[in-house]
Protein backbone atom coordinates (compact mmCIF):
# COMPACT_ATOMS: atom_id res chain seq x y z
CA UNK A 1 0.00 0.00 0.00
CA UNK A 2 3.31 2.39 1.20
CA UNK A 3 4.32 1.87 -2.90
CA UNK A 4 1.11 2.62 -4.20
CA UNK A 5 0.45 5.65 -1.98
CA UNK A 6 4.28 6.68 -3.81
CA UNK A 7 3.41 5.93 -7.62
CA UNK A 8 -0.02 7.69 -7.26
CA UNK A 9 1.46 10.34 -5.87
CA UNK A 10 4.69 10.46 -8.45
CA UNK A 11 1.37 10.31 -11.00
CA UNK A 12 -0.64 13.16 -9.71
CA UNK A 13 2.48 14.99 -9.54
CA UNK A 14 3.31 14.18 -13.43
CA UNK A 15 -0.29 14.83 -14.28
CA UNK A 16 -0.30 18.70 -12.48
CA UNK A 17 3.00 19.27 -15.05
CA UNK A 18 0.71 17.83 -18.27
CA UNK A 19 -1.85 20.15 -17.03
CA UNK A 20 0.82 23.19 -16.42
CA UNK A 21 2.32 22.79 -19.72
CA UNK A 22 -1.24 22.47 -21.77
CA UNK A 23 -1.49 26.11 -20.42
CA UNK A 24 1.27 27.49 -22.28
CA UNK A 25 0.43 26.36 -25.68
CA UNK A 26 -0.46 28.85 -28.15
CA UNK A 27 -4.53 30.12 -27.99
CA UNK A 28 -5.56 27.57 -25.74
CA UNK A 29 -8.94 27.88 -23.84
CA UNK A 30 -7.70 27.56 -20.88
CA UNK A 31 -5.21 30.35 -20.38
CA UNK A 32 -7.69 32.99 -22.04
CA UNK A 33 -10.23 31.76 -19.30
CA UNK A 34 -7.46 32.59 -16.40
CA UNK A 35 -6.52 35.89 -18.05
CA UNK A 36 -10.57 36.87 -17.07
CA UNK A 37 -9.51 36.05 -13.51
CA UNK A 38 -6.39 38.27 -13.52
CA UNK A 39 -4.04 36.24 -11.31
CA UNK A 40 -0.62 36.83 -12.03
CA UNK A 41 1.91 34.62 -13.10
CA UNK A 42 3.89 33.99 -9.85
CA UNK A 43 0.07 33.05 -8.53
CA UNK A 44 -0.53 30.46 -11.35
CA UNK A 45 2.67 28.69 -10.78
CA UNK A 46 2.87 28.87 -7.14
CA UNK A 47 -0.94 26.80 -7.24
CA UNK A 48 0.26 25.01 -10.13
CA UNK A 49 -2.82 25.53 -11.99
CA UNK A 50 -3.15 24.17 -15.80
CA UNK A 51 -5.60 23.37 -18.46
CA UNK A 52 -7.26 19.70 -19.22
CA UNK A 53 -7.29 19.69 -22.91
CA UNK A 54 -10.73 19.63 -25.44
CA UNK A 55 -9.78 16.25 -26.21
CA UNK A 56 -10.96 12.48 -24.91
CA UNK A 57 -7.84 10.97 -23.99
CA UNK A 58 -4.85 13.87 -24.10
CA UNK A 59 -3.98 13.11 -20.45
CA UNK A 60 -4.00 8.89 -20.71
CA UNK A 61 -1.43 9.30 -24.05
CA UNK A 62 1.01 11.37 -22.09
CA UNK A 63 1.18 9.24 -19.07
CA UNK A 64 1.48 6.35 -21.20
CA UNK A 65 4.49 8.08 -22.24
CA UNK A 66 5.51 8.12 -19.09
CA UNK A 67 5.30 4.79 -18.03
CA UNK A 68 1.82 4.90 -16.08
CA UNK A 69 -0.78 2.39 -16.94
CA UNK A 70 -4.31 3.60 -17.64
CA UNK A 71 -5.24 1.12 -14.43
CA UNK A 72 -3.07 2.95 -12.11
CA UNK A 73 -4.79 6.59 -14.08
CA UNK A 74 -8.32 4.81 -12.95
CA UNK A 75 -7.15 4.30 -9.65
CA UNK A 76 -6.03 7.93 -9.37
CA UNK A 77 -9.64 8.89 -10.42
CA UNK A 78 -7.92 11.25 -13.42
CA UNK A 79 -9.25 8.22 -15.80
CA UNK A 80 -12.65 6.65 -16.55
CA UNK A 81 -12.98 3.24 -18.09
CA UNK A 82 -15.51 3.31 -20.88
CA UNK A 83 -18.32 1.10 -20.42
CA UNK A 84 -19.31 1.48 -24.36
CA UNK A 85 -16.34 -0.49 -25.54
CA UNK A 86 -16.79 -3.25 -23.10
CA UNK A 87 -14.32 -6.18 -24.16
CA UNK A 88 -11.62 -4.06 -25.38
CA UNK A 89 -10.63 -1.67 -22.32
CA UNK A 90 -10.55 1.79 -23.40
CA UNK A 91 -10.12 4.31 -21.04
CA UNK A 92 -10.82 8.21 -21.12
CA UNK A 93 -9.68 11.45 -19.35
CA UNK A 94 -12.22 12.60 -16.30
CA UNK A 95 -10.82 16.29 -16.92
CA UNK A 96 -11.50 17.61 -19.71
CA UNK A 97 -11.53 21.24 -21.24
CA UNK A 98 -10.99 22.60 -18.14
CA UNK A 99 -9.37 24.78 -16.30
CA UNK A 100 -6.90 22.82 -13.53
CA UNK A 101 -6.09 23.33 -10.13
CA UNK A 102 -4.13 20.58 -7.92
CA UNK A 103 -5.29 19.87 -4.72
CA UNK A 104 -1.96 19.66 -2.20
CA UNK A 105 -1.71 17.42 1.08
CA UNK A 106 0.14 19.31 4.35
CA UNK A 107 3.04 18.44 2.64
CA UNK A 108 2.62 20.29 -0.80
CA UNK A 109 2.31 17.09 -2.37
CA UNK A 110 -1.10 16.80 -5.13
CA UNK A 111 -3.46 14.14 -4.19
CA UNK A 112 -6.00 14.97 -6.24
CA UNK A 113 -7.41 17.47 -8.99
CA UNK A 114 -10.56 20.33 -8.87
CA UNK A 115 -11.55 21.01 -12.81
CA UNK A 116 -13.55 23.91 -13.45
CA UNK A 117 -15.78 24.40 -16.82
CA UNK A 118 -14.94 27.33 -18.56
CA UNK A 119 -18.47 28.91 -19.33
CA UNK A 120 -20.29 30.89 -17.03
CA UNK A 121 -22.97 28.29 -17.02
CA UNK A 122 -22.79 24.79 -17.42
CA UNK A 123 -22.64 21.94 -14.53
CA UNK A 124 -21.05 20.90 -12.95
CA UNK A 125 -18.78 23.95 -12.00
CA UNK A 126 -16.21 22.26 -11.15
CA UNK A 127 -15.05 18.47 -10.79
CA UNK A 128 -13.30 16.99 -8.72
CA UNK A 129 -11.45 14.05 -8.11
CA UNK A 130 -12.85 11.07 -6.07
CA UNK A 131 -11.88 9.80 -2.47
CA UNK A 132 -8.70 7.43 -3.58
CA UNK A 133 -6.05 6.34 -1.30
CA UNK A 134 -4.41 9.28 -1.16
CA UNK A 135 -7.25 11.90 -1.03
CA UNK A 136 -10.18 12.14 1.39
CA UNK A 137 -11.58 15.58 1.22
CA UNK A 138 -13.11 15.06 4.95
CA UNK A 139 -9.69 15.46 5.82
CA UNK A 140 -7.86 17.90 3.63
CA UNK A 141 -7.92 21.94 3.64
CA UNK A 142 -7.23 23.26 0.58
CA UNK A 143 -3.90 25.83 0.62
CA UNK A 144 -2.93 24.73 4.35
CA UNK A 145 -0.08 23.68 2.57
CA UNK A 146 1.09 27.48 2.79
CA UNK A 147 -1.32 28.56 5.50
CA UNK A 148 0.58 26.70 8.32
CA UNK A 149 3.58 28.67 7.68
CA UNK A 150 1.65 31.99 7.35
CA UNK A 151 -0.29 32.75 9.71
CA UNK A 152 -0.81 36.26 10.99
CA UNK A 153 -2.26 36.84 14.54
CA UNK A 154 -1.93 33.00 14.98
CA UNK A 155 -5.68 33.02 12.92
CA UNK A 156 -6.89 30.66 10.14
CA UNK A 157 -9.11 32.44 7.34
CA UNK A 158 -11.95 29.98 6.20
CA UNK A 159 -13.15 30.31 2.77
CA UNK A 160 -15.70 28.07 0.76
CA UNK A 161 -13.30 27.76 -2.60
CA UNK A 162 -10.72 27.26 -4.72
CA UNK A 163 -10.72 30.82 -6.23
CA UNK A 164 -11.12 32.53 -2.35
CA UNK A 165 -7.92 30.61 -1.52
CA UNK A 166 -6.08 32.12 -4.73
CA UNK A 167 -7.27 35.69 -4.99
CA UNK A 168 -6.57 36.33 -0.85
CA UNK A 169 -3.25 34.63 -1.06
CA UNK A 170 -2.05 36.72 -3.43
CA UNK A 171 -3.31 39.68 -1.87
CA UNK A 172 -1.17 38.81 1.27
CA UNK A 173 -3.73 36.77 3.16
CA UNK A 174 -1.45 33.71 2.82
CA UNK A 175 -3.71 32.19 5.77
CA UNK A 176 -6.68 31.45 4.01
CA UNK A 177 -7.71 28.13 3.89
CA UNK A 178 -10.79 26.49 2.05
CA UNK A 179 -13.25 23.13 2.37
CA UNK A 180 -13.99 21.80 -1.08
CA UNK A 181 -17.41 22.20 -1.50
CA UNK A 182 -18.06 20.43 1.51
CA UNK A 183 -19.38 21.50 5.12
CA UNK A 184 -16.91 21.91 7.80
CA UNK A 185 -16.25 17.90 9.59
CA UNK A 186 -14.75 17.66 12.79
CA UNK A 187 -11.38 16.68 10.88
CA UNK A 188 -11.02 20.13 9.37
CA UNK A 189 -11.61 21.41 12.88
CA UNK A 190 -9.50 19.45 14.37
CA UNK A 191 -6.77 20.24 11.51
CA UNK A 192 -7.37 23.78 11.86
CA UNK A 193 -6.99 23.22 16.19
CA UNK A 194 -3.57 21.83 15.81
CA UNK A 195 -2.38 24.96 13.23
CA UNK A 196 -3.94 28.08 14.72
CA UNK A 197 -5.42 29.60 17.67
CA UNK A 198 -8.30 31.23 16.03
CA UNK A 199 -10.55 31.08 12.50
CA UNK A 200 -12.55 33.52 11.08
CA UNK A 201 -14.91 32.07 8.94
CA UNK A 202 -15.58 33.90 5.67
CA UNK A 203 -18.02 32.19 3.58
CA UNK A 204 -19.89 33.85 0.67
CA UNK A 205 -22.56 36.30 1.49
CA UNK A 206 -25.45 34.08 0.77
CA UNK A 207 -28.28 31.91 2.17
CA UNK A 208 -25.67 29.01 2.32
CA UNK A 209 -22.69 30.65 3.51
CA UNK A 210 -24.46 31.73 6.78
CA UNK A 211 -26.08 28.03 7.32
CA UNK A 212 -22.70 26.87 6.63
CA UNK A 213 -21.77 29.43 9.08
CA UNK A 214 -23.92 28.37 11.85
CA UNK A 215 -22.90 24.75 11.31
CA UNK A 216 -19.28 25.32 11.69
CA UNK A 217 -19.54 27.55 14.76
CA UNK A 218 -21.66 24.50 16.36
CA UNK A 219 -18.13 22.05 15.38
CA UNK A 220 -15.96 24.46 16.62
CA UNK A 221 -17.65 24.16 20.13
CA UNK A 222 -15.46 20.90 20.59
CA UNK A 223 -12.22 22.49 20.21
CA UNK A 224 -10.54 25.08 21.75
CA UNK A 225 -10.24 27.21 18.41
CA UNK A 226 -11.82 31.03 18.87
CA UNK A 227 -14.04 31.61 16.22
CA UNK A 228 -14.69 34.90 14.44
CA UNK A 229 -17.70 35.13 11.33
CA UNK A 230 -16.52 37.81 8.70
CA UNK A 231 -19.72 38.33 6.70
CA UNK A 232 -19.89 39.67 3.14
CA UNK A 233 -22.09 41.81 1.41
CA UNK A 234 -24.74 39.94 -0.39
CA UNK A 235 -23.75 37.68 -3.67
CA UNK A 236 -20.02 38.13 -2.25
CA UNK A 237 -17.41 35.88 -1.92
CA UNK A 238 -14.52 36.91 -0.73
CA UNK A 239 -12.56 36.26 -4.48
CA UNK A 240 -15.09 39.15 -5.72
CA UNK A 241 -15.01 41.04 -2.59
CA UNK A 242 -11.05 41.70 -2.87
CA UNK A 243 -10.81 41.66 -6.55
CA UNK A 244 -13.61 44.87 -6.65
CA UNK A 245 -12.84 46.46 -2.86
CA UNK A 246 -9.42 45.85 -3.02
CA UNK A 247 -7.13 44.08 0.57
CA UNK A 248 -7.52 47.04 2.94
CA UNK A 249 -10.92 46.69 2.72
CA UNK A 250 -11.07 43.25 3.86
CA UNK A 251 -8.91 44.34 6.31
CA UNK A 252 -11.40 45.88 7.42
CA UNK A 253 -13.74 43.18 7.70
CA UNK A 254 -11.06 40.96 9.01
CA UNK A 255 -10.54 43.49 12.15
CA UNK A 256 -14.22 44.18 12.42
CA UNK A 257 -15.46 40.91 12.56
CA UNK A 258 -17.59 40.07 15.68
CA UNK A 259 -16.68 36.67 17.91
CA UNK A 260 -19.02 33.49 16.95
CA UNK A 261 -21.40 34.72 20.34
CA UNK A 262 -21.89 38.04 18.86
CA UNK A 263 -22.42 36.64 15.59
CA UNK A 264 -25.07 34.50 16.86
CA UNK A 265 -26.90 37.56 19.10
CA UNK A 266 -27.09 39.58 16.39
CA UNK A 267 -29.02 37.10 14.56
CA UNK A 268 -31.18 36.93 17.07
CA UNK A 269 -31.51 40.83 17.61
CA UNK A 270 -32.66 40.46 13.75
CA UNK A 271 -35.30 38.05 14.81
CA UNK A 272 -37.02 40.19 17.47
CA UNK A 273 -37.97 43.50 17.99
CA UNK A 274 -36.52 45.01 21.27
CA UNK A 275 -39.41 47.69 21.55
CA UNK A 276 -41.31 45.61 23.03
CA UNK A 277 -41.32 43.68 26.26
CA UNK A 278 -42.22 40.53 24.49
CA UNK A 279 -39.69 41.06 21.77
CA UNK A 280 -37.03 41.41 24.63
CA UNK A 281 -38.00 38.41 26.65
CA UNK A 282 -37.61 36.08 23.49
CA UNK A 283 -34.49 38.28 22.77
CA UNK A 284 -33.51 37.14 26.60
CA UNK A 285 -34.20 33.56 25.87
CA UNK A 286 -32.98 32.97 23.03
CA UNK A 287 -29.60 34.78 23.98
CA UNK A 288 -29.44 32.91 27.00
CA UNK A 289 -29.46 29.76 24.83
CA UNK A 290 -26.49 31.26 23.59
CA UNK A 291 -24.77 32.43 26.54
CA UNK A 292 -25.18 28.65 28.13
CA UNK A 293 -22.75 27.62 25.46
CA UNK A 294 -19.67 29.35 26.88
CA UNK A 295 -17.57 27.45 28.60
CA UNK A 296 -15.38 30.17 30.40
CA UNK A 297 -17.18 31.47 33.68
CA UNK A 298 -15.90 35.20 32.95
CA UNK A 299 -16.37 35.39 29.11
CA UNK A 300 -19.98 34.13 29.38
CA UNK A 301 -20.38 36.90 32.73
CA UNK A 302 -19.07 39.58 30.16
CA UNK A 303 -21.43 38.91 27.31
CA UNK A 304 -24.52 38.68 30.34
CA UNK A 305 -23.93 42.31 31.46
CA UNK A 306 -24.03 43.25 27.74
CA UNK A 307 -27.47 41.38 26.86
CA UNK A 308 -28.98 42.82 30.37
CA UNK A 309 -27.84 46.27 29.70
CA UNK A 310 -29.18 46.00 26.11
CA UNK A 311 -32.73 44.95 27.17
CA UNK A 312 -32.78 46.69 30.36
CA UNK A 313 -32.71 44.84 33.33
CA UNK A 314 -30.44 44.11 36.11
CA UNK A 315 -27.70 41.68 35.24
CA UNK A 316 -28.47 39.89 38.36
CA UNK A 317 -31.89 38.72 37.10
CA UNK A 318 -30.50 38.18 33.50
CA UNK A 319 -27.59 35.58 35.51
CA UNK A 320 -30.67 34.11 37.06
CA UNK A 321 -32.53 33.03 33.76
CA UNK A 322 -28.79 31.91 32.61
CA UNK A 323 -28.35 29.40 35.37
CA UNK A 324 -31.51 28.20 36.20
CA UNK A 325 -32.40 28.36 32.29
CA UNK A 326 -35.86 29.33 34.27
CA UNK A 327 -38.44 31.47 32.54
CA UNK A 328 -37.74 34.71 34.90
CA UNK A 329 -38.50 36.97 32.34
CA UNK A 330 -42.57 35.74 31.44
N1 LIG B 1 -17.69 23.12 -5.52
C1 LIG B 1 -17.61 21.82 -5.97
N2 LIG B 1 -18.49 21.38 -6.94
C2 LIG B 1 -19.43 22.21 -7.44
C3 LIG B 1 -19.53 23.53 -6.98
C4 LIG B 1 -18.63 23.96 -6.01
O1 LIG B 1 -16.75 21.08 -5.54
N3 LIG B 1 -20.25 21.75 -8.38
C5 LIG B 1 -16.73 23.57 -4.50
C6 LIG B 1 -15.49 24.14 -5.14
O2 LIG B 1 -14.38 23.81 -4.33
C7 LIG B 1 -15.76 25.62 -5.09
C8 LIG B 1 -16.51 25.77 -3.77
O3 LIG B 1 -17.29 24.58 -3.69
O4 LIG B 1 -14.57 26.37 -5.13
C9 LIG B 1 -17.38 26.98 -3.67
O5 LIG B 1 -18.38 26.97 -4.69
P1 LIG B 1 -18.83 28.30 -5.43
O6 LIG B 1 -18.97 29.42 -4.48
O7 LIG B 1 -20.00 27.96 -6.27
O8 LIG B 1 -17.61 28.51 -6.43
P2 LIG B 1 -16.45 29.62 -6.45
O9 LIG B 1 -15.31 29.06 -5.64
O10 LIG B 1 -16.96 30.95 -6.09
O11 LIG B 1 -16.02 29.53 -7.97
P3 LIG B 1 -15.99 30.65 -9.10
O12 LIG B 1 -15.53 31.92 -8.50
O13 LIG B 1 -15.02 30.06 -10.07
O14 LIG B 1 -17.38 30.72 -9.66
MN1 LIG C 1 -21.45 29.68 -2.95
MN1 LIG D 1 -16.36 32.88 -6.79
MN1 LIG E 1 -18.14 31.38 -4.29
MN1 LIG F 1 -38.68 33.79 19.30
Amino acid sequence: ELQEQHQLMDLHRDAASFYFNCLKKRGNAGARYLAGREWSIETIKRFGLGYAPDQWDALCRYMSTKGYSNELLEKAGLAILSEKVAGNKRHYDRFRNRVMFPIFDIRGNVVAFGGRILTPEGTPKYLNSPETLLFNKRHLLYGLNIARTHLRQHTLILVEGYTDVITLHENGFQNAVATLGTSLTPEHAGLAEKTAKRVILCFDGDQAGEQAAQRSIRIFRNTEVEVKILTLPHKTDPDQYVKEKGAEAFEQLLQKAPTAVEYQISLIRRRHSLATVEGKVHFAREASDVLKQIKSMVEREAYAARVAEEIGVSKASFMEELQQGKRSFE
